[in-house]
Formats: structure tokens, C-alpha cells, sequence
């Protein structure tokens, strides 16, 4: 059975977040919830939930007809309603009576064989489905979402020993396809995997802080970057999540676990956090955490908590040998040199790590049936850049198992076998191998249709390529560019690559695509280089670099071969501008596109306005005629709007109705290679635009805009400038009339010059410079 109609029983934070993320995806979603005493409104929580999602940043929902498709009730008027729903999710509060009560409900509306599943973050499924009839219990599961469930990709599915197979697998493949989650399958143990080992670490994290007499910015100084860890560290990250969460994760664990688990030992009752939490001191949804920001005598001061005193105290850099050593490692010797490092830094990382790391051994395949399952959970679920058996491999097996044994500490027998092979993961044949239990190496496989860059670079050789980006062989006659500087910022470099795929890609392939795997799409031009060469009024450089651009980007699109572009994260600036030159854009749906030149006190030059005036004039939903085009790339471009999802993107008019969207970001490239080779079969370049623009007698409307903008304060005196310059553009130029088409070529002179005067300009040249240091815009 599809699954196409979804409720979701409990509007709290999870559940509410939850039916947010399948009505992203396009489903109809009933969300329901309890009738309060007395109520008028008896469907009054759900749909204040609604609202309130309405408004949260980050949003929860990817566009706002995401929020139609949701329907509020009550669970006591709407349960008959169920019998249309294929999917059934319970997120009501964490008490094993109220879930079950609630099943017994479920089970009279439901239709037969359609899917229930319990969001429980620590009831196993045993004792959920105990004593419940044997149809429940052959389509029950557990799918555990992480807050927030539009952001967080992992969800964890547990199955139990009556669960029909095809439910599992049916499940497994909507939350992969179409919610875009990474799904790992995990036993039905108390905590799952990422709850498991990530609270085993956090407990760790802060008893040897507090035990050896760390300060909280010492402790999260250590771990985090150098560990591939959040950045936040760990009491950072209590105060993000709340620390009032821990006491409950912390009881049920410890009521839960096997008697022998580790676990025991480890943990205890902190005076310290039960007296912050006590005080409201729950973190940044409460007075303040571990940190605080101190607006007393009307400043500003970022503090800590003292551990010992519990008093707070302005915030100190942390000075330590071990930070400094590690940082001089770089990216991949940092770990290692990290705890090795004897300073109390290093005592306190490998403390933690020792303790973690063997746990997570420890836990395979008890709690998952592989390490790979293990480091995907805890890279998805916790943000971990690398999984504990990746660290272990940074670290070293070896290295890691003698040190263990020298403090008399219990070596697991996962991290001895792989300390007697080569480590958790090898490199065998061009494929990704990890080591299973029984010491053997096993291909990693990827679920069906997952193409990853990663993956095409392990077995082939780059086709071309420099500092700055890529040619690969993606194979089905298609090449990838990936651009690969910091925050993938576009430089000559990339340019040069560019210029290769247009003479490569003809001779013995069919398409190309812009992808890379990085977090962010594209920043953007380079603007050190832009700023180092206006500073030395190096302008020919400058200018060179605009018309090298806007050529390169012309050139993509009249190419005769299709291009795809398929962003993911952010795509700004000359990153968006790339993807409006391609023929068609595959967009990840955490997609985050926009023009945003203004900001840095220029306008788009490398085609960005002429491309978006062309995709609003062409758009049939949208008004016709010389100005609702040009009026809206004026507040776009003017206003440096981002879309916030691919969906924003495309009710901005970045994305043509005819372009994708992908929600799992393994899935990207498969299906920006399936689209690049649809346009492959018969392509024609497309012929070059021609708009009707207003010319002069435009000028009024968008003077009017700008006037109403200057009343709400936002014009500040260089975006007069800078407006004013995009405005000579939008409208086609002094000689444009909207009777006689403006060809692209003009416009894009039009960009050019306007970007060249405004480049010359200082307080464009103050904004570049404040972009650099701060990455804030400076409104000048
Ligand atoms: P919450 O307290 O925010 O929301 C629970 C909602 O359930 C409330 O709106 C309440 O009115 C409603 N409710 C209670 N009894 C009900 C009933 N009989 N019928 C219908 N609605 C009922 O709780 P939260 O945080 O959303 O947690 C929900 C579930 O998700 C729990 O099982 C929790 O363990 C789990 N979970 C929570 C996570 C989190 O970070 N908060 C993360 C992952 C799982």
C-alpha cells in the first residue's frame, strides 16, 4: 500500500515538527491531539501547535502551502478519520499507558493493514505491543525522528519479531525517498544507537570536566572542532537542546540497561545541573545555561558557569598546549594529536574518548548490525562529523587498544580484531570496506539508486581538475563539476575548469552536471580576491573576471550539451547565478538560493539579473507585461532575499516549475544525472532571451518601491546607490522601451558597467571588507 495520507496523534514539539516534514513533502497529514477540559474550540491544541509552527525560526515547514496541507482535530472527535490514513504516528507523551490506551483507540478506526508507528525515544517495542492483538503488532514499529524533524536526518527504525516485513521495508523507503531522512535499523535496546552512545558521551564529557577540573570553555574547547565534534561542545550543546532534557534521558537509561552495562558506572547525580535546573537555569529557552549572555549595565557579556561555584564569570578563551597542537596538525592528524597530548586538554579527551569509543565498540551488534549503522547514527542524529568508528580509525586501532591496555582498561573485542587488521574501514578494489564482527571486510553498500561523488572518486581517476574544482566521470556519458575551494567560492580557477568541461564534455559524453558534496553548494564569487584587487586597483582584473564570468555562464548555456546544476545548503550570489546558467537545477530541499550582491554593496554580473528577469517574464502564474518582471527581480535582488527551502526558491521564480527537488541528499546526484540525461535525448541549446523592459518610463514604479522602502528604514545612503544602479539595469537602460525587445546581451553589458562603477566605489569596498571579517553585511 502507498502511502499517501498520513496522521500524526500528539501536536507537541515532535509531533507537530514531524507532520510539518511529511506535509513538505506533499502529503495530506491529519494532526490530532487531546480536548482540553471546558474546551470551545475542542481541536484548540493541535491547531495552536499549527500556528505556532508558523512562526518558529528555523521554520519548521518549507513553504506555506506546506501548512495547508495539514488538518487539526481532537483524538476524541476525529479517531473515526484514521480509516483514510495509511500511516499512523504516535507522539504523545513519553508514559507506556497513555501510548498504549491510545493503540487500543488506533486499532478500532485504522484500516487494515495500514502502518502505526510510536515515536518513543526509550520505551522498547516489547513492552509497547505487549498484550496487543496480533494485527497491531504485525504492522507496528518504531520510527524515532530528532529534533527538530525537518533539520535532523536521522530516523531510527526498530521492528519487532511479528512486524511484517514489507512494513518495515515500505516505511524504510518513504522516510529515505520521500522524507529525505537517513534511516538506520536499529534493535529494539533501550536508547536505540544515537541516544545510547550520545549520552554515554555527554555523561562522560562532563563528569571528567567536573572531576578534573576543567572550566566549561576548556572542556567544549576540547570537545568539539578538533574531535569532529559540534562546535558548540558539550555544555553548549546541553544549553541548545535543554538542560532539563538530561534527567529523563539519564533515568531511563539507567532503569533500562542491563545491570552490567557500563552506563552504571559512569553516570551519577550532579549537584551543579540539578541546582541550575532547579533555578530555570535550563539553557537558552530558559534564563541561561552553562553560558549566558549577561545584558546587565546595559552591555553585553557573554559568561560561564563555574562548575565548582556555580557563579557565572565573563567568558575566558582557553589557553592550552593540546588545542594549539592540534589545530597545528591539521584536519586529520587533529584527533590523535589531540589525546595524545599530555595537558590536562588531552587527560580530559582521551578520558572521554576511551570511555566512548570501547562503549560504541562494545555495543556491535547488539544494539546495530554493523559499525557503518552505528557511525551513521551518529553523524545524522548528533552531528558528529565522524562516526565513533571513524574516529577510532583517525586515532588509530592500534595505538588506541595498547593504550587501553596499559591503564588496565577492558578491551572490546571489536576494537582488538580490528587493531589486528586494518583498522574499521579499508579502501579494497576502489570499493569502501568496513569490518563486521567476525573479522571480516564487507563492501558498504549503498541502498539501491544512491550515486555518491565520494564513491565515483574512490574508483576513477579525476578527468581534469586543479586546487579549485573537478571534472569526474559520473559514467552514463555524464561529467560532474565539483567546485571544492573553502565554502566553495568561485575563483579563476574554477573558471578554468569550466572552460574544460565545455571543450571535454562534447567530444565523448552527453551531459554535465554542477554538484558537489560538500555543505554548501556555493557562497559565491571569491570576494578576498575581488577586495585584494580593488584594493590595488588592479580594476582590469576585476572587469576581466566579471566578463570572464558572464562568458563561462553564457557559455554553459548555449552549450550543446545539457547542464544541471544541483545545489544543496547555500547557493548565494555567483553560487545561484551558476545555477540559473544551467538548463535545468535538481535542488536538494535544504536549499538556501539567492542574489544577495547587494549585501557586499554590488549587483549580480555574472547573468543573475538578466536570468531571473527572463525566468519571472516567462513564469504563466505569474502577471504579464514590461513591469511585474521587473518590479519583482528588484525586490529580490534589491532586498538580497534568501529562500529558505527549494520550494522558496521556487515561489521566487530561482526554480522553474519544470526543475526538481530531492529530500535526500544521497538521492541528489542519481537524480541530477537522470534529469541531464532526459534533456541528453534530442537536446537543443536554447535560443538567447529577448525581454520587453520598460526603459525610463519604469522608473517611477520602482522609485515608488524604493521610497517605501527608505519609509521603513531599510534603505540606508549607499543602497541608494546601489539600487539605483540595479534599477538602471532591470529596466533595459536609458534607450530600452517595452516595444522593442531588449536582447540578453544588453542587459548583461548593462551588468557589467553598473558593477564596475559600483566596485570602484568605497563604501562598496568597506562592505566587502566587513562581509570578510565579520561574514555580517555592514549597512553602510
Ligand atoms: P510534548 O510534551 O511536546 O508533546 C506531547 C503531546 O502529546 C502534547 O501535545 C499532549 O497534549 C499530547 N498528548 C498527551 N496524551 C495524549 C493522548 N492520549 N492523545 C493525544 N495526544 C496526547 O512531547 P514531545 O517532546 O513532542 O514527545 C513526544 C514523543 O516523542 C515522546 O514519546 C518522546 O519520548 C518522543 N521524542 C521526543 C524528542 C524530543 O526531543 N522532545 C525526540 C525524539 C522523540
Amino acid at each position: 500500500m502507498a502511502i499517501e495520507r498520513v496522521a500524526v496523534i500528539g501536536a507537541g514539539v515532535m509531533g507537530a515538527g514531524i507532520a510539518a516534514q511529511i506535509a513538505n513533502a506533499g502529503l495530506e497529514v491529519l494532526l490530532l491531539d487531546l480536548v482540553p477540559e471546558d474546551a470551545e474550540n475542542r481541536s484548540i491544541v493541535a491547531e495552536s501547535a499549527l500556528a505556532k509552527m508558523l512562526k518558529e525560526d528555523p521554520a519548521p515547514f518549507m513553504s506555506k502551502g506546506a501548512a495547508r496541507r495539514i488538518q487539526a482535530g481532537n483524538i476524541e472527535d476525529d479517531l473515526a478519520r484514521l480509516d483514510a490514513c495509511d500511516w499512523i504516528i504516535e507522539a504523545v507523551i513519553e508514559r507506556l499507558e497513555v501510548k498504549q490506551d491510545l493503540y487500543t483507540k488506533i486499532e478500532k478506526h485504522r484500516k487494515p493493514g495500514s502502518l502505526v508507528s510510536s515515536n518513543t525515544s526509550t520505551l522498547p517495542l516489547a513492552r509497547l505491543m505487549d498484550g496487543q492483538p496480533e494485527g497491531l503488532r504485525r504492522d507496528f514499529l518504531i520510527t524515532h525522528f530528532f529534533n527538530p524533524p525537518r533539520y535532523m536526518r536521522l530516523l531510527e527504525i526498530v521492528s519487532g519479531p511479528d512486524t511484517r516485513d514489507e512494513a518495515t521495508q515500505e516505511l524504510m523507503d518513504f522516510a529515505d525517498r520521500r522524507l529525505g531522512k537517513g534511516v538506520v535499523v536499529c534493535k529494539d535496546t533501550p536508547g536505540f544507537v544515537a541516544n545510547r552512545i550520545g549520552t554515554f558521551w555527554i555523561q562522560a564529557a562532563v563528569t571528567e570536566a567536573i572531576d578534573r577540573g576543567l572550566s566549561v570553555e576548556e572542556a567544549d574547547a576540547v570537545m568539539s572542532k578538533y574531535l569532529g565534534f559540534p562546535k558548540t561542545g558539550v555544555f553548549g550543546l546541553m544549553d541548545l537542546v535543554g538542560i532539563d532534557l538530561m534527567p529523563h534521558v539519564d533515568r531511563s537509561l539507567a532503569e533500562n540497561l542491563p545491570s552490567d552495562d557500563p552506563y552504571h558506572a559512569l553516570r551519577r547525580d550532579l549537584p551543579v545541573v540539578a541546582r541550575m535546573i532547579q533555578e530555570g537555569f535550563t539553557g537558552r529557552k530558559g534564563k541561561g545555561g552553562f553560558y549566558r549572555i549577561n545584558r546587565g549595565d546595559g552591555g553585553k557579556v557573554k559568561e560561564a558557569v563555574d562548575l565548582t561555584t556555580g557563579k557565572y564569570a565573563p567568558v575566558r578563551k582557553p589557553i592550552l598546549d593540546s588545542l594549539s597542537a592540534a589545530k597545528a596538525a591539521g584536519r586529520k592528524h587533529a584527533a590523535r594529536t589531540l589525546v595524545t597530548h599530555p595537558d590536562k586538554g588531552g587527560a580530559y579527551a582521551w578520558a572521554v574518548l576511551s570511555k566512548t569509543l570501547g562503549y560504541a565498540a562494545s555495543l556491535v551488534p547488539q544494539i546495530a548490525s554493523d559499525i557503518a549503522a552505528i557511525d551513521r547514527a551518529m553523524t545524522l542524529g548528533y552531528n558528529w562529523k565522524l562516526g565513533p568508528f571513524q574516529l577510532l580509525d583517525q586515532i588509530g586501532a592500534v595505538p588506541f587498544v595498547e593504550r587501553l591496555k596499559a591503564e588496565k582498561m577492558t578491551v572490546p573485542a571489536l576494537l582488538e580484531t580490528a587493531a589486528g587488521k586494518e583498522g574499521f574501514y579499508r579502501e579494497h578494489d576502489g570499493a569502501l570496506q568496513q569490518l563486521l564482527p567476525d573479522g571480516v571486510y564487507q563492501n558498504l553498500e549503498r541502498p539501491p539508486g544512491v550515486v555518491l561523488l565520494e564513491d565515483v572518486k574512490r574508483r576513477t581517476e579525476r578527468m581534469a581538475g586543479n586546487a579549485s574544482a573537478s571534472l569526474w566521470d559520473v559514467g552514463d556519458g555524464v561529467v560532474c563539476l565539483e567546485v571544492h575551494t573553502k565554502l566553495n567560492t568561485i575563483d579563476q580557477d574554477v573558471f578554468a575548469i569550466i572552460a574544460k568541461a565545455l571543450e571535454i564534455v562534447p567530444k565523448n559524453h552527453r551531459a554535465l552536471v554542477i554538484y558537489n558534496e560538500a555543505s554548501h553548494f556555493s557562497a559565491g564569487a571569491n570576494l578576498g580576491l575581488a577586495l585584494f584587487a580593488a584594493n590595488t586597483a588592479l580594476w582590469p582584473m576585476i572587469e576581466d573576471l566579471v566578463v570572464q564570468g558572464q562568458k563561462l555562464y553564457r557559455k554553459l548555456k548555449y552549450a550543446p550539451f545539457p547542464v544541471v546544476a544541483a545545489p544543496s545548503g547555500l547557493a548565494l550570489g555567483g553560487g545561484c547565478e551558476i545555477c540559473l546558467a544551467a538548463d535545468a537545477i535538481e535542488a536538494h530541499a535544504e536549499t538556501y538560493m539567492g542574489l544577495v550582491e547587494v549585501g557586499v554593496g554590488v549587483i549580480p554580473g555574472w547573468g543573475g539579473c538578466t536570468e531571473l528577469l527572463a525566468r519571472l517574464a516567462a513564469d504563466r502564474r505569474r502577471p504579464k507585461g514590461p513591469m511585474p518582471p521587473v518590479v519583482e527581480a528588484f525586490e529580490t535582488i534589491g532586498t538580497a532575499k534568501v529562500a529558505k527551502s527549494a520550494f522558496e526558491a521556487r515561489e521566487l521564480g530561482f526554480l522553474r516549475d519544470t526543475d526538481g527537488i530531492t529530500f535526500n541528499r544521497d538521492r541528489l546526484l542519481a537524480a541530477a544525472k537522470a534529469r541531464a540525461l532526459v534533456l541528453a535525448e534530442g537536446y537543443r541549446a536554447p535560443d538567447p532571451a529577448e525581454l520587453s523592459l520598460p526603459g525610463p518610463n519604469g522608473m517611477a514604479s520602482l522609485d515608488f518601491a524604493v521610497h517605501d522602502l527608505a519609509l521603513k528604514g531599510l534603505v540606508t545612503p549607499h543602497d541608494r546607490t546601489v539600487v539605483n544602479e540595479l534599477i538602471g539595469v532591470l529596466i533595459g537602460g536609458p534607450e530600452a522601451d517595452h516595444t522593442t525587445p531588449t536582447p540578453e546581451a544588453r542587459i548583461l553589458d548593462l551588468e557589467r558597467e553598473a558593477f564596475m562603477r559600483l566596485v570602484r566605489n568605497e563604501a562598496t569596498l568597506a562592505r566587502m571588507e566587513h562581509m570578510l571579517t565579520t561574514g555580517k553585511p555592514l549597512r553602510n
